[in-house]
């Protein structure tokens, strides 16, 4: 088990985060110039192939990020998805608490901010998981059979889940580091703390 008892992620944790935030940031960002193989010219087409590189990179580190949660380090599962009666007691006192204009503290242990997280990394497995899907049935010339278009359309709705996410996580993350929390620090792998 980590150190979680003083609220710090574990070196481990936070090279997974930061390979993690790098990858799926790049990967929206990549998906706004891409265009698939058969529509693409010039630049889209090199913009489709590192959407594919970092895609795939995404997949496994979330899936890492998985095994190490679910190996019981830095909080185990239970501080992103609160099943019982404490961590929900957790969850709902930061809500109220952020009624009278308190942020959440933060760090591995249940409440507010490691539900929202962990649904985040729902998300974003997903979209690793119906991406890898389509590099598997995607011909080089482009245009997925008819009876996987679905997965097409699966991408696009996890993909504006995890622009959504995006958002609002790197938005708290901001307004965090504006009041002079150390959250971000605490996440960083260039901070000893
Ligand atoms: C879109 C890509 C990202 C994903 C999928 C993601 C996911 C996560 C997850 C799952 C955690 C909880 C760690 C754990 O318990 O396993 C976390 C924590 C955190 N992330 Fe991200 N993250 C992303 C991008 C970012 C970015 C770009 C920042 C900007 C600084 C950031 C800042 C933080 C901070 C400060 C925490 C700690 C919050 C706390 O103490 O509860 N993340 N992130
Ligand atoms: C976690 C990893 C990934 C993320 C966050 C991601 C994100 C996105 C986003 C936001 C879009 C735009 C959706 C829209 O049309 O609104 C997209 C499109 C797409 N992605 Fe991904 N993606 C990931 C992995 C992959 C992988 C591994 C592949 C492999 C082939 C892939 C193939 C595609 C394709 C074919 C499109 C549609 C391109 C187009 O028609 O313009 N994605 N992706």
């Amino acid at each position: 088990m980590s150190d979680t008892t003083e609220n710090v992620w574990s070196p481990t944790l936070r090279w997974l985060h930061f390979g993690l935030a790098l990858a799926v940031t790049l990967q929206l960002f990549l998906s706004l110039v891409m265009e698939e193989p058969g529509e693409a010219e010039g630049l889209e087409t090199w913009a489709f192939m590192a959407h594919e590189l970092f895609g795939l990179t995404a997949f496994a580190l979330a899936l890492l990020h998985w095994g190490w949660m679910l190996g019981g380090h830095d909080g185990g599962w239970r501080h992103l998805f609160p099943w019982d009666r404490q961590g929900w007691r957790a969850v709902w006192r930061d809500l109220s608490g952020l009624l009278r204009g308190c942020l959440p503290e933060g760090g591995p242990h249940p409440g507010l901010p490691g539900l929202v997280e962990g649904l985040g990394l729902v998300l974003v497995t997903l979209q690793g998981a119906s991406g890898f899907a389509i590099f598997l049935l995607l011909p080089p010339e482009g245009g997925l059979p008819e009876r996987f278009e679905f997965l097409s359309e699966l991408h696009e709705v996890f993909g504006s889940g995890v622009w959504l996410y995006w958002f609002g996580h790197v938005g708290m993350a901001l307004l965090h580091r504006l009041r002079g929390d150390a959250v971000v620090a605490r996440i960083s792998p260039f901070k000893s703390r």
